[in-house]
C-alpha cells in the first residue's frame, strides 16, 4: 500500500500562479476526493501526480522517495473523456497497454507472450463487468461501459496510485451507482490509493475516505495572477459509515454553508 507526501507544492505557468503551498499527507490505500470550483488546478494537481508537470517548488514522495520524473506504470489515470482508441476492440484496447510496456519497441508481442497478455487483458475485462463486451469495438458500447473499459486500461498495470478526473461526470445517474460499487470493490480489492477529482459532492462523499477542497483565498481581480489556490477544506470520511449516512453528511455540509465549493455553487472563484 502506498503513502503520499505533498510538501509545500506550487505550481505556477508563467507569471500566474495556479497552486499554492499545497501540503498533504496521503495514508496509505486511501480515497482522497478533490473538489473546487473550476481552474482551480485540480487537473494540474493530478498531472503532477503523474508527472506530466513538475511543481515549481515543493516536493512530492511516494512511500518516502521522490516521484519519477516520467511517467510509470505504477501510477494510472482515467479521464472523463473516453481514452479509449475507436479501431481496437476491447480486448485489443485493454492489451495494448501491457504490449506497449513488454515491446516497447514494436509495441506488438508473439506466440505465448501474447497469449499470455490477452488472457491478462481478459481478466481485467471480467474484473470491470465487460467479459462479454470483449470483441465489441468502442462505438458499440455505452458511455458507462466507455468508462469500464478505460478503467480496465488504467488497472492491467496494476497501479499503486490511481487518479481519475471526472471519470463519471458524463454518465447517467443510474449507470454512475454501478460504477461507483465497481470502483469502490477495485479499490478495496487492490488497495490502490485514489485520488478523485469530482464535481459532484455526494459522489466525492460516498466514495471518498477523505474529503479535500482547493479554493483561492484571495480574490481580487489585481490578486488573481500573484495567488493561487490552496487547501480550504480537508475532513475525514469513515469508510464503514453506511452509504445514507455519508450522503447525508453531504448534504448538512452544505446546508451548514461549509465552503465547499462546487462548480455551480456561485462560490467559484477560480476560472
Ligand atoms: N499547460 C498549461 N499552461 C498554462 N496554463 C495552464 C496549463 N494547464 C493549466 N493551466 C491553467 O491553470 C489553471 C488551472 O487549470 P486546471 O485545468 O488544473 O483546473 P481544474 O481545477 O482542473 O478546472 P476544471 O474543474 O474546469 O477541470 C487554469 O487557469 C488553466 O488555464
Ligand atoms: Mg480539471
Amino acid at each position: 500500500m502506498t503513502a503520499v507526501s505533498i510538501r509545500n507544492v506550487w505550481k505556477s505557468y508563467g507569471d500566474q500562479v495556479v497552486l499554492e503551498n499545497i501540503s498533504l499527507e496521503v495514508a496509505p490505500h486511501a480515497f482522497v476526493s478533490l473538489v473546487g470550483p473550476s481552474g482551480c488546478g485540480k487537473s494540474t494537481f493530478l498531472r503532477m501526480l503523474l508527472s506530466q508537470e513538475t511543481p515549481t517548488r515543493g516536493a512530492i514522495l511516494v512511500d518516502g522517495a521522490p516521484l519519477a520524473p516520467e511517467p510509470t506504470p505504477d501510477r494510472g489515470v482515467v479521464f472523463q473523456k473516453y481514452s479509449v482508441y475507436p479501431h481496437l476492440t476491447a480486448l485489443e484496447n485493454v492489451a495494448l497497454g501491457l504490449e506497449l510496456a513488454r515491446s516497447p519497441l514494436l509495441g506488438r508481442l508473439f506466440g505465448a507472450r501474447r497469449r499470455a497478455v490477452m488472457e491478462e487483458a481478459a481478466e481485467s475485462l471480467e474484473a470491470v463487468g465487460l467479459a462479454t463486451a470483449r470483441d465489441k469495438y468502442p462505438a458499440q458500447l455505452s458511455g458507462g461501459m466507455q468508462q469500464r473499459l478505460a478503467i480496465a486500461q488504467a488497472l492491467i498495470k496494476k497501479p499503486r496510485i490511481l487518479l481519475l478526473d471526472e471519470p463519471f461526470g458524463a454518465l447517467d445517474p443510474g449507470i454512475r451507482k454501478d460504477i461507483h460499487d465497481l470502483m469502490l470493490d477495485l479499490w478495496w480489492r487492490t488497495r490502490m490509493t485514489v485520488f478523485m477529482v469530482s464535481h459532484d459532492l455526494r459522489e466525492a462523499f460516498y466514495l471518498g475516505t477523505r474529503i479535500i477542497a482547493f479554493d483561492r483565498t484571495r480574490t481580487r481581480p489585481e490578486e488573481r495572477d500573484a495567488y493561487g489556490a490552496t487547501i480550504t477544506f480537508d475532513m475525514p470520511l469513515d469508510p464503514s459509515d453506511p452509504v445514507k449516512a455519508r450522503i447525508r453528511a453531504a448534504e448538512e455540509a452544505a446546508a451548514r454553508g461549509l465552503d465547499l465549493p462546487l462548480s455551480d455553487g456561485g462560490a467559484g472563484r477560480c476560472h
